[in-house]
């Protein structure tokens, strides 16, 4: 007698695999933010806001980065959330450098901050203005260059490589403001890049303003160049 198969066990099987992974996945995108306590609906704007940020960056990676490179890769929104939450005062001025899809300067606007982004990628620009509509936010966002005209970064042995941080016409000039007009800097440079962003917010940066720098493994906070507790 051969073998028998019972497929509708099989299937079975298959969907409920195929549920546990959607509801892992979903769970991984939920914002944990135990112990965060926010007013109102907040937490579940926020919440809204982190996850459309996953899927857009699901799509991006999926749809542009496995065929060309793009810089745009996107931080751990609710490890950033749980730093911004600390740091945020009414009126502070938020500045995110390469903003990309805008959903930590929408995330900084819905937390009180007065919140900008520079992007150098005219399309990241459009999506972040239309996500910070959808969510109700005031985010601003500017197409540019987030280093100042003239600046010029040259490491100690004299090497003057960007990485892949993009020249163009710097974003300061249209939104009106300064570096060192901003309370709170965020940016998340790729492997090598961190000393060219402490060195643009030691030359063009509020000496008492706050950087926050997003590696893989955390979020380090700056004051003065020095690294906070
Ligand atoms: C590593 S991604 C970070 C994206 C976003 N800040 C986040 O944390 O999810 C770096 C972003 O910087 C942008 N970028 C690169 N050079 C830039 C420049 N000179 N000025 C503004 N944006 C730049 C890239 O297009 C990319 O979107």
């Amino acid at each position: 007698m051969g073998k028998r198969t019972n497929f509708g066990f099989q299937k079975r099987q298959k969907d409920i695999e195929k549920q546990k992974k959607k509801a892992a996945k979903a769970e991984k995108k939920k914002l944990r933010a135990d112990g965060i306590e926010l007013e109102g609906d907040l937490g579940e704007r926020l919440d809204a806001l982190c996850e459309a940020g996953a899927d857009i960056f699901d799509r991006f990676d999926n749809d542009f980065r496995q065929n060309d490179f793009h810089a745009f890769v996107a931080a751990d929104y609710p490890v950033v959330l749980a730093t911004l939450v600390e740091l945020r005062a009414p009126g502070r001025r938020f500045l995110e450098w390469g903003s990309a899809t805008g959903i930590i300067t929408i995330m900084a606007d819905l937390l009180g901050f007065e919140a900008y982004g520079i992007e150098i990628d005219g399309s990241l620009v459009e999506q972040a203005r239309e996500l910070a509509d959808r969510h109700a936010s005031r985010a601003r966002f500017t197409k540019g260059s987030f280093l100042p005209t003239g600046y010029r970064w040259k490491q100690p042995g004299g090497d003057e490589r960007l990485g892949t941080i993009s020249t163009g016409e710097s974003g300061y000039l249209q939104l009106g403001m300064p570096l060192e007009e901003f309370d709170v800097v965020f940016g998340y440079p790729w492997p090598g890049e961190e000393a060219m962003m402490l060195d643009l917010m030691r030359v063009h940066g509020r000496a008492n303003a706050t950087l926050l720098i997003h590696t893989p493994t955390g979020m380090k906070v700056y004051r003065g160049g020095e690294l906070a507790a």
